[in-house]
Protein backbone atom coordinates (compact mmCIF):
# COMPACT_ATOMS: atom_id res chain seq x y z
CA UNK A 1 0.00 0.00 0.00
CA UNK A 2 0.95 3.73 -0.55
CA UNK A 3 1.51 5.62 1.83
CA UNK A 4 2.72 9.86 1.85
CA UNK A 5 5.68 10.46 3.87
CA UNK A 6 3.69 12.34 6.39
CA UNK A 7 2.15 8.59 6.88
CA UNK A 8 5.01 6.90 7.19
CA UNK A 9 6.06 9.22 10.07
CA UNK A 10 3.00 8.68 11.61
CA UNK A 11 3.66 4.83 11.53
CA UNK A 12 7.44 4.80 12.70
CA UNK A 13 6.03 6.64 15.38
CA UNK A 14 7.05 10.27 14.64
CA UNK A 15 3.59 11.56 16.46
CA UNK A 16 3.63 9.08 19.38
CA UNK A 17 3.00 5.52 20.54
CA UNK A 18 -1.39 6.40 20.13
CA UNK A 19 -0.88 7.33 16.39
CA UNK A 20 2.13 4.61 15.71
CA UNK A 21 -0.33 2.00 17.48
CA UNK A 22 -3.59 3.27 15.54
CA UNK A 23 -1.91 3.44 12.04
CA UNK A 24 -0.63 0.25 12.29
CA UNK A 25 -3.83 -1.13 12.70
CA UNK A 26 -5.58 0.61 10.18
CA UNK A 27 -2.11 -0.74 7.50
CA UNK A 28 -3.03 -3.88 8.82
CA UNK A 29 -6.53 -4.03 7.26
CA UNK A 30 -5.20 -2.20 4.59
CA UNK A 31 -2.91 -4.94 3.36
CA UNK A 32 -4.93 -7.80 4.40
CA UNK A 33 -8.45 -5.87 2.48
CA UNK A 34 -5.37 -5.35 -0.49
CA UNK A 35 -5.91 -1.51 -0.25
CA UNK A 36 -3.79 0.86 -2.34
CA UNK A 37 -3.78 3.85 0.06
CA UNK A 38 -5.61 5.78 2.95
CA UNK A 39 -7.81 8.25 3.00
CA UNK A 40 -9.10 10.58 5.18
CA UNK A 41 -12.70 10.36 7.00
CA UNK A 42 -14.84 13.08 7.66
CA UNK A 43 -16.19 11.34 10.79
CA UNK A 44 -16.14 8.77 13.27
CA UNK A 45 -18.46 6.80 15.27
CA UNK A 46 -17.28 4.47 17.80
CA UNK A 47 -18.64 1.05 19.21
CA UNK A 48 -17.56 -1.09 22.30
CA UNK A 49 -19.01 1.58 24.88
CA UNK A 50 -21.53 -0.34 27.11
CA UNK A 51 -19.84 -2.34 29.66
CA UNK A 52 -22.12 -5.39 29.14
CA UNK A 53 -20.63 -5.89 25.80
CA UNK A 54 -16.63 -5.20 26.27
CA UNK A 55 -16.35 -6.70 29.94
CA UNK A 56 -13.21 -5.95 32.52
CA UNK A 57 -10.56 -6.38 29.05
CA UNK A 58 -12.52 -3.66 26.69
CA UNK A 59 -12.27 -1.51 29.71
CA UNK A 60 -9.05 -2.37 30.17
CA UNK A 61 -7.56 -1.45 26.67
CA UNK A 62 -9.57 1.43 26.55
CA UNK A 63 -8.15 3.27 29.52
CA UNK A 64 -4.71 2.22 28.80
CA UNK A 65 -4.87 3.82 25.25
CA UNK A 66 -6.85 6.90 26.79
CA UNK A 67 -3.58 7.18 29.54
CA UNK A 68 -1.20 6.52 26.15
CA UNK A 69 -3.33 9.85 24.86
CA UNK A 70 -3.36 12.01 28.02
CA UNK A 71 0.44 11.61 28.04
CA UNK A 72 0.94 12.36 24.76
CA UNK A 73 -1.08 15.80 24.58
CA UNK A 74 -3.13 14.01 21.94
CA UNK A 75 -7.07 13.94 21.76
CA UNK A 76 -8.68 12.60 18.42
CA UNK A 77 -8.24 14.51 15.08
CA UNK A 78 -12.03 14.30 13.56
CA UNK A 79 -15.73 14.70 14.45
CA UNK A 80 -15.87 10.95 16.61
CA UNK A 81 -19.40 9.97 18.88
CA UNK A 82 -20.32 7.43 20.81
CA UNK A 83 -22.23 4.38 20.70
CA UNK A 84 -24.62 3.58 23.38
CA UNK A 85 -23.85 3.04 26.93
CA UNK A 86 -24.49 -0.07 29.15
CA UNK A 87 -27.29 2.12 31.38
CA UNK A 88 -28.74 5.73 31.19
CA UNK A 89 -26.09 7.94 32.87
CA UNK A 90 -28.65 9.42 35.15
CA UNK A 91 -31.39 7.21 35.45
CA UNK A 92 -29.11 3.85 35.80
CA UNK A 93 -30.68 3.13 39.28
CA UNK A 94 -34.14 3.33 37.71
CA UNK A 95 -33.13 0.78 35.49
CA UNK A 96 -31.80 -1.42 38.22
CA UNK A 97 -28.63 -1.46 37.14
CA UNK A 98 -26.05 -2.21 40.41
CA UNK A 99 -23.26 -0.52 41.61
CA UNK A 100 -20.52 -2.04 40.20
CA UNK A 101 -21.89 -2.30 36.54
CA UNK A 102 -22.30 1.71 36.63
CA UNK A 103 -19.00 2.58 37.95
CA UNK A 104 -17.40 0.29 35.33
CA UNK A 105 -19.47 2.24 32.92
CA UNK A 106 -18.59 5.50 34.10
CA UNK A 107 -14.86 4.81 33.55
CA UNK A 108 -15.52 3.64 30.12
CA UNK A 109 -17.57 6.92 29.26
CA UNK A 110 -14.91 9.11 30.96
CA UNK A 111 -11.77 7.24 29.37
CA UNK A 112 -13.73 8.34 25.93
CA UNK A 113 -14.48 11.63 26.58
CA UNK A 114 -10.56 12.25 27.90
CA UNK A 115 -9.78 10.92 24.40
CA UNK A 116 -11.98 14.00 22.59
CA UNK A 117 -15.11 11.80 21.99
CA UNK A 118 -18.08 13.40 21.93
CA UNK A 119 -20.60 11.98 24.99
CA UNK A 120 -23.47 11.34 22.33
CA UNK A 121 -24.14 7.75 23.29
CA UNK A 122 -26.35 7.05 20.59
CA UNK A 123 -26.94 4.26 17.41
CA UNK A 124 -28.61 6.83 15.60
CA UNK A 125 -25.74 9.92 15.24
CA UNK A 126 -27.76 10.67 12.19
CA UNK A 127 -30.26 12.42 13.94
CA UNK A 128 -28.73 16.03 14.54
CA UNK A 129 -25.47 14.85 16.36
CA UNK A 130 -22.71 13.37 13.58
CA UNK A 131 -24.85 13.58 10.02
CA UNK A 132 -22.37 13.26 7.06
CA UNK A 133 -22.89 14.08 3.73
CA UNK A 134 -24.16 12.13 0.99
CA UNK A 135 -20.25 11.24 -1.14
CA UNK A 136 -18.16 11.78 2.52
CA UNK A 137 -15.86 8.99 3.80
CA UNK A 138 -16.25 8.25 7.57
CA UNK A 139 -15.47 5.42 9.57
CA UNK A 140 -18.38 4.16 11.61
CA UNK A 141 -18.62 0.92 14.00
CA UNK A 142 -22.27 0.48 14.61
CA UNK A 143 -24.05 -1.52 12.07
CA UNK A 144 -27.10 -0.16 11.92
CA UNK A 145 -25.62 3.54 11.79
CA UNK A 146 -23.49 1.94 9.05
CA UNK A 147 -26.22 0.95 6.75
CA UNK A 148 -28.12 3.81 7.35
CA UNK A 149 -25.04 6.09 6.61
CA UNK A 150 -24.23 4.11 3.52
CA UNK A 151 -27.72 3.76 2.08
CA UNK A 152 -30.01 6.06 3.10
CA UNK A 153 -27.23 9.20 3.45
CA UNK A 154 -24.91 7.55 0.77
CA UNK A 155 -21.89 8.54 3.00
CA UNK A 156 -19.37 5.58 2.69
CA UNK A 157 -17.93 4.00 5.26
CA UNK A 158 -17.16 -0.12 5.79
CA UNK A 159 -18.55 -2.18 9.05
CA UNK A 160 -15.63 -1.23 11.16
CA UNK A 161 -14.77 -2.58 14.59
CA UNK A 162 -14.29 -1.08 18.07
CA UNK A 163 -10.70 -0.95 17.63
CA UNK A 164 -10.64 -0.11 14.09
CA UNK A 165 -13.15 2.95 14.12
CA UNK A 166 -10.70 3.98 17.40
CA UNK A 167 -8.11 4.00 14.83
CA UNK A 168 -9.13 6.22 12.42
CA UNK A 169 -10.47 8.54 15.22
CA UNK A 170 -6.69 8.86 16.29
CA UNK A 171 -5.55 9.04 12.59
CA UNK A 172 -8.23 11.11 10.60
CA UNK A 173 -7.91 7.53 7.89
CA UNK A 174 -9.01 4.58 6.97
CA UNK A 175 -7.95 2.44 4.41
CA UNK A 176 -9.29 2.71 0.90
CA UNK A 177 -11.24 -0.46 0.07
CA UNK A 178 -14.69 -2.21 0.48
CA UNK A 179 -17.63 0.32 0.43
CA UNK A 180 -15.33 3.20 -0.13
CA UNK A 181 -14.87 2.13 -3.97
CA UNK A 182 -17.27 2.86 -6.37
CA UNK A 183 -17.21 -0.56 -8.00
CA UNK A 184 -18.33 -2.23 -4.84
CA UNK A 185 -21.34 -0.18 -4.08
CA UNK A 186 -23.28 -2.01 -6.73
CA UNK A 187 -26.08 -3.79 -6.14
CA UNK A 188 -25.59 -8.06 -6.76
CA UNK A 189 -29.23 -9.20 -6.26
CA UNK A 190 -32.85 -7.47 -6.44
CA UNK A 191 -35.48 -7.93 -4.07
CA UNK A 192 -38.79 -7.44 -5.79
CA UNK A 193 -41.85 -7.22 -3.46
CA UNK A 194 -45.93 -7.10 -4.71
CA UNK A 195 -46.77 -5.21 -1.90
CA UNK A 196 -46.03 -2.25 0.16
CA UNK A 197 -45.01 -3.36 3.71
CA UNK A 198 -46.65 -1.66 6.44
CA UNK A 199 -44.36 -0.25 8.80
CA UNK A 200 -43.34 -3.07 11.38
CA UNK A 201 -42.88 -5.56 8.23
CA UNK A 202 -39.69 -3.41 7.54
CA UNK A 203 -38.50 -5.24 10.68
CA UNK A 204 -39.49 -8.42 9.64
CA UNK A 205 -38.22 -8.09 5.62
CA UNK A 206 -34.86 -6.77 7.21
CA UNK A 207 -34.44 -9.84 9.98
CA UNK A 208 -35.66 -12.55 7.26
CA UNK A 209 -33.51 -11.11 4.11
CA UNK A 210 -30.28 -10.45 6.50
CA UNK A 211 -29.50 -14.05 7.05
CA UNK A 212 -30.34 -15.30 3.99
CA UNK A 213 -28.52 -13.15 1.34
CA UNK A 214 -25.27 -13.53 3.26
CA UNK A 215 -26.04 -17.06 2.94
CA UNK A 216 -26.12 -16.92 -0.37
CA UNK A 217 -23.16 -14.53 -1.13
CA UNK A 218 -24.87 -11.44 -2.00
CA UNK A 219 -24.27 -8.83 -0.25
CA UNK A 220 -25.69 -4.98 -1.92
CA UNK A 221 -29.86 -5.63 -2.37
CA UNK A 222 -31.55 -3.66 -4.62
CA UNK A 223 -35.01 -3.36 -3.92
CA UNK A 224 -37.95 -2.84 -5.84
CA UNK A 225 -41.50 -2.35 -5.37
CA UNK A 226 -41.36 -0.30 -2.17
CA UNK A 227 -41.36 3.38 -1.04
CA UNK A 228 -40.34 3.42 2.55
CA UNK A 229 -40.04 6.40 4.66
CA UNK A 230 -37.00 6.61 6.84
CA UNK A 231 -38.12 5.38 9.98
CA UNK A 232 -38.64 1.60 8.02
CA UNK A 233 -34.98 1.92 6.14
CA UNK A 234 -33.82 2.15 9.44
CA UNK A 235 -35.48 -0.55 10.75
CA UNK A 236 -35.31 -2.75 7.69
CA UNK A 237 -30.84 -1.37 7.39
CA UNK A 238 -31.01 -2.67 10.89
CA UNK A 239 -31.83 -5.77 10.81
CA UNK A 240 -30.61 -6.71 7.51
CA UNK A 241 -27.46 -6.04 9.73
CA UNK A 242 -27.68 -8.18 12.36
CA UNK A 243 -29.28 -11.35 10.65
CA UNK A 244 -26.66 -11.13 8.30
CA UNK A 245 -23.57 -8.95 7.16
CA UNK A 246 -25.59 -6.49 4.77
CA UNK A 247 -24.15 -3.15 5.14
CA UNK A 248 -25.71 -1.17 2.08
CA UNK A 249 -28.83 -1.37 -0.20
CA UNK A 250 -30.34 0.50 -2.67
CA UNK A 251 -34.42 1.50 -3.06
CA UNK A 252 -35.20 2.39 -6.64
CA UNK A 253 -36.58 6.02 -6.87
CA UNK A 254 -35.99 6.41 -2.92
CA UNK A 255 -32.19 6.29 -1.76
CA UNK A 256 -29.47 8.59 -3.33
CA UNK A 257 -27.52 5.87 -5.60
CA UNK A 258 -30.35 3.79 -7.07
CA UNK A 259 -29.92 4.94 -10.40
CA UNK A 260 -26.12 3.94 -10.79
CA UNK A 261 -26.68 0.73 -8.75
CA UNK A 262 -27.35 -1.77 -11.48
CA UNK A 263 -25.03 -2.31 -13.86
CA UNK A 264 -25.96 -5.89 -15.36
CA UNK A 265 -29.03 -8.54 -15.70
CA UNK A 266 -29.06 -9.43 -12.06
CA UNK A 267 -30.87 -12.23 -10.42
CA UNK A 268 -34.45 -11.27 -8.32
CA UNK A 269 -35.62 -12.68 -5.38
CA UNK A 270 -39.82 -12.22 -5.27
CA UNK A 271 -40.69 -11.48 -1.73
CA UNK A 272 -44.59 -11.67 -0.56
CA UNK A 273 -46.54 -11.01 2.50
CA UNK A 274 -47.17 -14.72 3.22
CA UNK A 275 -43.39 -14.94 3.79
CA UNK A 276 -43.18 -12.53 5.86
CA UNK A 277 -46.01 -13.38 8.03
CA UNK A 278 -44.39 -16.90 8.29
CA UNK A 279 -40.92 -16.09 9.08
CA UNK A 280 -42.81 -13.31 12.24
CA UNK A 281 -43.25 -17.10 13.49
CA UNK A 282 -39.68 -17.37 14.47
CA UNK A 283 -39.48 -13.79 15.67
CA UNK A 284 -42.19 -13.77 18.09
CA UNK A 285 -42.05 -16.47 20.92
CA UNK A 286 -45.37 -15.32 21.92
CA UNK A 287 -44.78 -15.02 25.76
CA UNK A 288 -46.26 -11.78 27.62
CA UNK A 289 -44.08 -8.92 27.96
CA UNK A 290 -42.99 -7.83 31.69
CA UNK A 291 -40.38 -5.20 29.88
CA UNK A 292 -41.82 -3.38 26.51
CA UNK A 293 -38.80 -1.85 25.02
CA UNK A 294 -39.17 0.40 21.87
CA UNK A 295 -35.93 2.50 20.15
CA UNK A 296 -33.57 -0.38 18.95
CA UNK A 297 -32.18 1.24 16.69
CA UNK A 298 -32.77 4.45 19.17
CA UNK A 299 -36.23 6.53 18.28
CA UNK A 300 -36.52 9.33 15.71
CA UNK A 301 -38.68 12.15 16.66
CA UNK A 302 -42.08 10.94 15.22
CA UNK A 303 -41.75 7.79 16.36
CA UNK A 304 -41.17 9.37 19.88
CA UNK A 305 -43.85 11.66 19.16
CA UNK A 306 -46.20 8.69 18.37
CA UNK A 307 -45.64 6.74 21.36
CA UNK A 308 -46.16 9.94 23.57
CA UNK A 309 -49.76 9.97 21.46
CA UNK A 310 -50.73 6.80 22.21
CA UNK A 311 -50.20 6.74 25.98
CA UNK A 312 -51.25 10.60 26.77
CA UNK A 313 -53.36 10.69 29.95
CA UNK A 314 -53.64 7.52 29.80
CA UNK A 315 -52.86 5.16 33.04
CA UNK A 316 -49.61 1.96 33.14
CA UNK A 317 -50.93 -1.79 33.58
CA UNK A 318 -49.23 -3.02 36.86
CA UNK A 319 -46.23 -5.19 36.58
CA UNK A 320 -45.62 -4.08 33.19
CA UNK A 321 -42.88 -1.33 32.20
CA UNK A 322 -42.25 0.87 29.09
CA UNK A 323 -38.81 2.20 28.05
CA UNK A 324 -38.28 4.17 25.46
CA UNK A 325 -35.18 4.41 24.02
CA UNK A 326 -33.72 8.05 22.32
CA UNK A 327 -30.37 9.43 22.00
CA UNK A 328 -29.96 12.84 24.32
CA UNK A 329 -30.43 15.20 20.80
CA UNK A 330 -33.79 13.85 20.25
CA UNK A 331 -35.01 13.78 24.00
CA UNK A 332 -33.70 17.24 24.38
CA UNK A 333 -35.63 18.47 21.34
CA UNK A 334 -38.94 16.75 21.89
CA UNK A 335 -39.21 17.63 25.88
CA UNK A 336 -43.24 17.46 26.00
CA UNK A 337 -43.45 13.82 24.70
CA UNK A 338 -40.59 12.78 27.08
CA UNK A 339 -43.17 14.43 29.33
CA UNK A 340 -46.59 12.14 28.45
CA UNK A 341 -44.54 9.08 28.16
CA UNK A 342 -42.71 9.51 31.62
CA UNK A 343 -46.26 10.98 33.57
CA UNK A 344 -47.84 8.03 31.87
CA UNK A 345 -45.06 5.53 34.03
CA UNK A 346 -42.63 4.87 31.14
CA UNK A 347 -39.40 5.83 31.18
CA UNK A 348 -37.63 7.73 28.27
CA UNK A 349 -33.77 6.42 27.95
CA UNK A 350 -31.17 8.24 26.99
CA UNK A 351 -27.47 6.67 26.40
CA UNK A 352 -28.52 3.05 25.93
CA UNK A 353 -30.85 0.43 24.85
CA UNK A 354 -32.67 -2.88 25.92
CA UNK A 355 -29.75 -4.93 24.17
CA UNK A 356 -26.70 -3.51 25.67
CA UNK A 357 -28.01 -2.69 29.21
CA UNK A 358 -28.00 -5.82 32.04
CA UNK A 359 -31.84 -6.61 31.14
CA UNK A 360 -31.61 -10.18 31.78
CA UNK A 361 -30.95 -9.18 35.51
CA UNK A 362 -34.56 -8.05 36.09
CA UNK A 363 -36.74 -9.16 33.49
CA UNK A 364 -36.77 -12.27 31.19
CA UNK A 365 -39.40 -11.57 28.64
CA UNK A 366 -39.41 -8.34 26.49
CA UNK A 367 -41.75 -6.87 23.95
CA UNK A 368 -40.06 -5.42 20.90
CA UNK A 369 -40.72 -4.17 17.43
CA UNK A 370 -37.21 -4.06 16.49
CA UNK A 371 -35.93 -6.97 13.71
CA UNK A 372 -32.62 -6.69 15.64
CA UNK A 373 -33.71 -6.69 18.86
CA UNK A 374 -35.54 -9.66 18.12
CA UNK A 375 -32.29 -11.44 17.36
CA UNK A 376 -30.38 -10.39 20.25
CA UNK A 377 -32.31 -10.56 23.01
CA UNK A 378 -33.09 -13.86 22.75
CA UNK A 379 -29.76 -15.00 22.78
CA UNK A 380 -28.73 -17.07 25.76
CA UNK A 381 -25.12 -15.61 26.47
CA UNK A 382 -26.25 -12.11 26.08
CA UNK A 383 -30.10 -10.93 27.05
CA UNK A 384 -31.70 -14.39 27.65
CA UNK A 385 -35.16 -12.91 27.10
CA UNK A 386 -38.37 -14.50 25.85
CA UNK A 387 -39.51 -12.00 22.94
CA UNK A 388 -42.68 -10.46 21.97
CA UNK A 389 -42.22 -9.23 18.44
CA UNK A 390 -45.62 -7.07 17.99
CA UNK A 391 -46.24 -3.55 15.78
CA UNK A 392 -45.59 -0.31 17.97
CA UNK A 393 -48.99 -0.10 18.31
CA UNK A 394 -49.94 -3.18 20.44
CA UNK A 395 -46.73 -2.96 22.18
CA UNK A 396 -47.54 -0.13 23.54
CA UNK A 397 -51.24 -0.53 24.39
CA UNK A 398 -49.92 -4.08 26.31
CA UNK A 399 -48.93 -1.92 28.98
CA UNK A 400 -51.90 0.92 29.03
CA UNK A 401 -55.03 0.03 30.98
CA UNK A 402 -57.71 -0.40 29.09
FE1 LIG B 1 -28.97 0.73 18.89
FE2 LIG B 1 -29.05 -0.92 20.88
FE3 LIG B 1 -30.43 -1.45 18.74
S1 LIG B 1 -27.27 0.12 20.15
S2 LIG B 1 -29.31 -0.51 17.08
S3 LIG B 1 -30.73 0.29 20.11
S4 LIG B 1 -29.18 -2.89 19.85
Amino acid sequence: MHLTREQEGMLAGKEGEAVRKAMELIVALGDIYGAERLIPVTSVQVSGVSYKTIGDAGLDFIEDYARIMKKEGRKVRVKTTMNPAGMDLEKWERMGVDKGFADKQLRIFNAYVSMGIEPSLTCTPYYFVNVPKTGEHIAWAESSAVSYANSVIGARTNREGGPSALASAITGLTAEYGLHLDENRKADIIVELDFEPEPYLYAVLGNHLGSMLTKMGRKVPYFRGIRPDEDSMKALGAAMAATGSIALYHVENTTPEWKDAIDDKLETIHIGRTELMEHIKGMDMGCEPELIAIGCPHASESELERIAELVKGKKKKEGKELWVSVSRAVAERNPEAVRAIEDFGGLVLRDTCMVVSPIENRFSSTGVNSGKAAYYLPKESFCRQCVRFRPLEELVMMAVVQ
